[in-house]
């Protein structure tokens, strides 16, 4: 079953949607004429691209800035949201960090575990219901390649992504049937936006660009793929291979491999 067509009462939500591919997902959502409920921290990037949506696309637009990685600020957007029509839940936003963990900031790898899988599964558990009474919705999840495999260096970004990837698979499975959709984008990189040269990270310069998926294209082919119930999104080829790498190589294998990789997204040369 195709997700709900667009009505005055529904939203569609998209958390992450200041940026990347959260901002490319609600444009293509408006565009295909979708009121939304924009969710992130910074409230002002998000009041601009609303007066873009509404003026280019004539959709309502809601904004709710709140910093998903506070469990505080993410109960009563699940109360308002378990309120309200949700057609679509894109469960977008998401952080990484780079580097040994025992290395980096605990208090931002507990935001990230916060963010990346407790949201996601508080979100989720607001809008389920509702969906499963009127036998129809589409759930977006933007897990990641790198949510396939052990990734050292990378350890709790990776973590995250393979309880975001296994829940969203998972769920689909229970959700047989129902009317509910649920579709996991799982991309390698995807250049939400072309880094200065000084700014490039190792991935840029060793990834050539006709390799790269833009954040737009990602956005539409999600969109298009939750339509149709399918399970996973792999963006692109370099995402595709990443994804087959993964899923079917030996885990003890593939660990140190990767993880000398990301030791050099974290700035160990
Ligand atoms: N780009 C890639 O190559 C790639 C590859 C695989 C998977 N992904 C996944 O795709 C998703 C989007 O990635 P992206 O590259 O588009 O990221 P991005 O451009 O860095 O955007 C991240 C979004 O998450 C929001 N966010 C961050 N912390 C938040 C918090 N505490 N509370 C609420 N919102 C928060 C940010 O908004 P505020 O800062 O305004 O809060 C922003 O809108 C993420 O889940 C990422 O893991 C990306």
């Amino acid at each position: 079953m195709p997700v709900p067509a667009p009505s005055p009462a529904a939203r569609a939500v998209v958390t992450g949607a200041s940026s990347g591919i959260g901002m490319a997902l609600a444009r293509e959502l408006a565009a295909r004429g979708h009121s939304v409920i924009l969710v992130a921290r910074r409230g002002e990037i998000l009041e601009e691209l609303a007066a873009e949506l509404r003026s280019r696309s004539g959709v309502a637009v809601d904004v709710r800035a709140v910093d998903l990685s506070d469990p505080a600020a993410v109960e009563p957007l699940c109360t308002e949201l378990a309120g309200r029509e949700i057609s679509i839940l894109c469960n977008n936003a998401g952080i990484a960090t780079f580097g040994p963990v025992a290395e980096l900031d605990p208090a931002y790898e507990r935001a990230q575990v916060r963010l990346n899988a407790n949201a996601v599964h508080d979100l989720t558990l607001a809008v389920l219901p509702q969906m499963i009474r009127r036998g129809s919705g589409g759930i977006l999840m933007v897990g990641s390649a790198a949510g396939n495999m052990p990734i050292p260096n990378n350890a709790t970004y990776a973590a995250t992504k393979a309880f975001v990837n296994t829940f969203s698979e998972s769920l689909r499975g229970e959700l047989t049937g129902t009317g509910v959709n649920v579709t996991l984008l799982a991309p390698g990189p995807v250049r939400t936006q072309t880094p200065a040269p000084e700014d490039a990270s190792i991935v840029d310069k060793l990834v050539p660009d006709f390799l790269w998926h833009s954040s737009d294209r990602v956005a539409a082919m999600s969109l298009d793929a939750l339509s149709r119930n399918k399970m996973r999104v792999v963006p692109g080829t370099l995402s595709k291979t990443m994804s087959v790498a993964g899923g079917y190589s030996p885990r003890a294998v593939v660990a140190p491999i990767v993880g000398r990789f990301y030791r050099k997204l974290g700035g160990d040369e």
